[in-house]
Order: C-alpha cells, then structure tokens, then sequence
C-alpha cells in the first residue's frame, strides 16, 4: 500500500478508526495530523472495544508505530490517561509512539473558553465537545500558544504558562468565571510532560527517513470534511484543517509523496452538535437510537441522524480529490422499505447542484430526493461483492456512478472482518 491519506467525507463518525485499523495491516506507520480528543475513534476486535482519542487507531496492530503530527493540538493530561489505559488492555506504546514536539497543547483555560463561548451563544451554540479544541488552535494562529516542546522544558513552561493564565484569568474574572490556578496546571502539566517525555520528538524527521526508506504511510483524519474550518458548514465546524490537505499542513508530508486519498462515508449521514442538516430524518434517528446505536464515542450524545447526501458528497470529492471511497454501515440500511438519497437541493425554488457557502442559505434549502427499493435482508455476514443482496449493490454502483468515484471497501459491521475488500 502507497502513502495514504484517509479522510471522513462527511460530519466526522464516519468510521474512519475501523477502517484505519483495517488499513493499517499493509501500512508501516499510522499519523494523526489534526484535531485532538474530541475525535472519538471507534476499533472493535473480536469481543474488544477501544475508542481512541489522540492516539492514532493503528496502535493497536502490534508492531505499527503511530506519530501525533504537529497540526494535532494536544491535552496532555488527557494523553497520559489514553497511554495508561492501553497498557492496561496490554497494548504496548514504548518504542511505538511519537509526537510531536510542535503540537499545541491544550490548556484548561482553553476549556473554560470553550465552555464560555458556547454559553454566551445560546441556541447558536455550536455544540463543541468541550475539550478547548477551538480556543486553543485560535492561540496557535494567534501566535500566543505552548507547544509541547515548551512544555518539556520546565523554566520555559513556568514562564510562558504565568503569562498565558494571568491573561486568560483577567478575561475569566471578568466573565463571572473562577480563575485557573497557575500553581495546580503548572504541577498537574509538569507531572504530564515528565510522563510523555520519552515519546517527544521531531516527528518531520522521523516521517521523511519513513519516505526516503519507502515505509507505507497511513495519514489518519479526524472529524470530517464538512467539519473543516475552512471548507465546512462554517461556523458549525470544528477548529483545523479536516479535509486531506490537512495531511501535508498537519504532519508535513508534500502533496507529491501522496499516493492515495481514501474517504470515508456511512451509508447514510449523522452529525452531532448544532448547525445545518438538510436530510435529517427523524424517523431514522429513532430507529438508530432504538437500535442502540449512532451516539457518540466521545461524549455519549445521541448523533443527529439523516439520508446521503449527494451533493454533498461530490463537493467531498472535490475538496479531499478522493481515489477511492470507503462505505460504513451499510447494514444500517438493512431492515428500510424505502431509502432515500439527495440527489439535488431546491434553494428559494431553484434546484441547484452544488452546496451553497453560506450556512444560513444551506439551512433553507429543500432536498431533492430519490427513492431506492430496500433490501430487508441482514447484510452483516456478507463476506464479499456477491453476497450482498442485488439492492444493495444497486445503491452501492449508484453511489459511485453519482460521484465517479469507485467504491474500495464496504463495511456491514463494526468489527474488523465485516468488511468486504473490493
Ligand atoms: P470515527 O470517529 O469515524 O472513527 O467513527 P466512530 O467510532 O465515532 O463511530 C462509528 C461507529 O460506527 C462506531 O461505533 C463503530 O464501531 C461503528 N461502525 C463502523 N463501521 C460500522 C459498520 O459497518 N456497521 C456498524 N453496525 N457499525 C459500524
Ligand atoms: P471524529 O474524529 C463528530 C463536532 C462537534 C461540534 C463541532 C465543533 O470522531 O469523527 P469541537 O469540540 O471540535 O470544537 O466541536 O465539531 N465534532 C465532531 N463530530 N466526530 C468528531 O470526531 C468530532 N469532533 C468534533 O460535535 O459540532
Ligand atoms: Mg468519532
């Protein structure tokens, strides 16, 4: 397998950790270049769950080594508690680990922000997940950030972080809000940095002696495309950048050393947090949710759920220059009468084919649907192309024909072996 990038084409929940976890057999070294633990990354195995956060989900391949690029932003309290966690399930991440020393780190007034904003947004809250994600790449563009490398060289910290909560805590107070206490962070981070020392290095070098020794390398997204600060349903997005080109910026490999984008897709569409949605369906979200499943890895809520979306999809395609697409949850479909699929969006009567920018145009649009016959079999045992029923692969050919993009893997259940190679 080439370098490859692999990104979610969607709100993020895709599936992506399943599919990297399935990759990463035939890839040398897994990177996560974006985002932090608000990526909740799903891998069962046999009768195992783990949920991921920052670590990349190749881990837990025995042998693969994973790299946290500097474009992740980094809570290191919340890293220790990940390591710790996999030691315990027996997962060993010495010698296999390395992160980056320009990442950013999260701080717990970065949280406090987070938590601040939404609140002062009311019903226009964006519905973070709390983790001080967006505060804390807005220090890193702001230049005003610590990086982890700072962090390990305890006079530099303790200077930097005494200027960096007298700041935020002046804005805190004024807020009505507790002030954080430089002492605590100082001690809690110190104790952190003394913890994740060893596996602290420049990662630029480590993933170029990678490519001029010809290792494979999977390039792990996290959230989704239309999450993307900058190609998303802005403001409803979260803070980096999500699309694949976050691959070159958030790990520093050259566009020219990628050889494969791979997207990542459910069947249908979730989203969790607030923002537009034209095909959300309740109904559909009642029965994932009576199912027992579609509530989120990272903060257990219930994900807004929907029909495809297709113009959508291609705008994915463009965006990410996808060679290939990965469909997950198929068998959610498995038990519909009916399945619809957004085929074009009616703004202010017009239809149009293509997503408008602005999220209070794309909130006032209609979708365009079409009708597939469904299924009403269990797809979950199907081991290959043929054992899918004739339906299925109906609306499978049409989602390639639509996007013109080809289909490389089908997935009809969470663990590793419900997934048909194509
Ligand atoms: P990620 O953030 O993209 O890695 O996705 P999440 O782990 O947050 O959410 C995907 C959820 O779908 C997880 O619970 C997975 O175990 C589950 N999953 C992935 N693929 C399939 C599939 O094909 N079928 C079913 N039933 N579940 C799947
Ligand atoms: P994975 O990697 C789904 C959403 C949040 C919110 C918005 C901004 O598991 O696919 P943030 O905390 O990032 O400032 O929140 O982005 N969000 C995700 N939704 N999957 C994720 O990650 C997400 N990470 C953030 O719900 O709407
Ligand atoms: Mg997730």
């Amino acid at each position: 397998m080439p370098n490859t990038v692999l990104v979610g084409a969607q709100w993020g929940d895709e599936g992506k950790g399943k599919i990297i976890d399935v990759l990463t057999d035939e890839a040398d070294i897994v990177v996560r270049m974006q985002g932090g633990n608000n990526a909740g990354h799903t891998v069962i195995v046999g009768k195992k769950k783990y949920v991921l956060h920052l670590i990349p989900s190749g881990i837990l391949r025995a042998r693969k080594k994973c790299i946290i690029g500097n474009g992740v932003v980094l809570d290191p309290v919340h890293l220790v508690g990940e390591i710790d966690g996999l030691l315990k399930l027996k997962i060993n991440v010495k010698g296999r680990l390395f992160i980056s020393e320009n990442a950013h780190v999260v701080l717990p007034y970065h949280r406090a922000l987070d938590e601040l904003r939404e609140t002062s947004k009311g019903k226009t809250k964006i519905g973070t997940t709390k983790r001080g994600i967006g505060p804390t790449y807005g220090d890193k563009v702001a230049r005003v950030g610590i990086r982890l490398g700072d962090m390990l060289n305890k006079e530099r910290f303790a200077t930097l972080l005494k200027d960096r909560v007298r700041v935020n805590n002046e804005f805190l107070k004024a807020n009505g809000l507790k002030p954080i206490s430089y002492k605590k962070v100082l001690d809690q981070y110190s104790a952190a940095a003394d913890r994740l020392k060893p596996f602290v290095t420049n990662t630029l070098i480590l993933i170029h002696e990678a490519l001029r020794q010809n290792k494979r390398l999977l390039f792990e997204g996290a959230q989704g495309t239309f999450l993307d600060i900058d190609h998303g349903t802005y403001p409803y997005v979260t803070s980096s950048a999500t699309t694949s080109g976050g691959a070159c910026t958030g790990a520093g490999v050259p566009p020219n050393r990628i050889d494969r984008v791979v997207g990542v897709m459910k069947a249908y569409t979730t989203r969790v947090g607030g923002g537009p949605f034209i095909t959300e369906d309740d109904m559909l979200g009642d029965m994932f949710h009576g199912m027992g499943r579609e509530f989120g890895a990272t903060t257990g809520r219930a994900r807004r759920c929907g029909w495809l979306d297709l113009v959508m999809l291609q705008h994915a395609c463009m965006v990410n220059g996808f060679d290939d697409l990965s469909i997950t949850n198929l068998d959610g479909l498995d038990q519909l009468d009916t399945i619809k699929v957004c085929v074009a969006y009616r703004l202010n009567g017009k239809k149009i084919q293509h997503m408008p920018s602005s999220h209070l145009d794309l909130e006032v649009c209609e979708p365009v649907y079409e009708t597939f016959k469904g299924w009403k079999t269990s797809t979950e045992e199907c081991q290959k192309w043929s054992d899918l029923p004739l339906r299925a692969r109906q609306y499978l050919k049409a989602i390639e024909s639509k996007t013109g993009v080809k289909i490389s893997s089908v997935s009809v259940g969470p663990d590793r072996k419900q997934t048909i190679q194509l």
